[in-house]
């Protein structure tokens, strides 16, 4: 059996780019998941943030062949009760509560907890996580803030979210404690709305073709 930070070391390397999605229809989140994997970005991330959530994760982890779905926003152990039993493959959370951490033991599958801190990140590190989300990106220091952490949060690598651009991409997963990064710049809303699923492919494949 692979432990948790065995399978995160898999799925964030299995491309630069996470999406981060948010969907009302179950049928427009296969649409946009087929069409991102198309692209080249098979991880996808699915925020709790709508009544529909677990219903689009539960049809995007069902239909979409290739797709690695986690679940994001995840923000109480109900949450992640949740999410497991939707049969998603990864839990993204804002934050690093202890109601989390804790609840995080009972179940078999891996959360990338949200830190904005160095104590945050010790917290964390504490118990054993390797792989940390940093939220909000761009607002909390940015590349700069990763960048100055890196030779002293030693053994943890990031998943910066929050404020990303494809232009900002870049610095970010040029740093060596960065893994890959989060965005919905990769599937905007009028791109959905409009249905232009060749449109995500092409950014997701830009997306994918970004070196780290
Ligand atoms: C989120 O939780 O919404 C993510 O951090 C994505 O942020 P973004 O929309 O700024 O890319």
């Amino acid at each position: 059996m692979k432990s948790k930070n065995q399978r995160l070391t898999e799925i964030t390397g299995l491309a630069p780019v996470i999406p981060v999605l948010q969907f009302d229809d179950a049928d427009v989140a296969v649409a946009t998941s087929r069409a991102l994997v198309a692209g080249g970005l098979p991880v996808i991330e699915i925020t709790l943030r709508t009544p529909a959530a677990l219903k689009c994760i539960a049809a995007v982890a069902k239909h979409v062949e290739g797709a690695v779905v986690g679940s994001g926003t995840v923000m109480t152990a109900g949450m992640m009760k949740d999410c497991v039993e939707v049969g998603c493959q990864f839990l993204v959370s804002p934050g690093s509560t202890q109601e989390l951490i804790d609840a995080n033991k009972k179940y078999d599958i891996p959360l990338l907890p949200g830190v904005a801190t160095p104590s945050e990140a010790m917290a964390v590190m504490g118990e054993g996580y390797e792989f940390l989300k940093f939220f909000p990106a761009e607002q909390a220091g940015g590349a700069d803030y990763l960048k100055a952490v890196a030779p002293v949060l030693q053994g943890v690598k990031f998943c910066p979210t929050g404020g990303l651009t494809a232009d900002k991409a870049p610095d970010y997963l040029a740093l060596p404690n960065v893994v890959c990064v989060g965005g919905s710049w990769v599937a905007p809303k009028g791109k959905i709305a409009a249905g232009d699923w060749d449109g995500i492919s092409e950014l997701a494949a830009q997306a994918s073709a970004l070196a780290r």
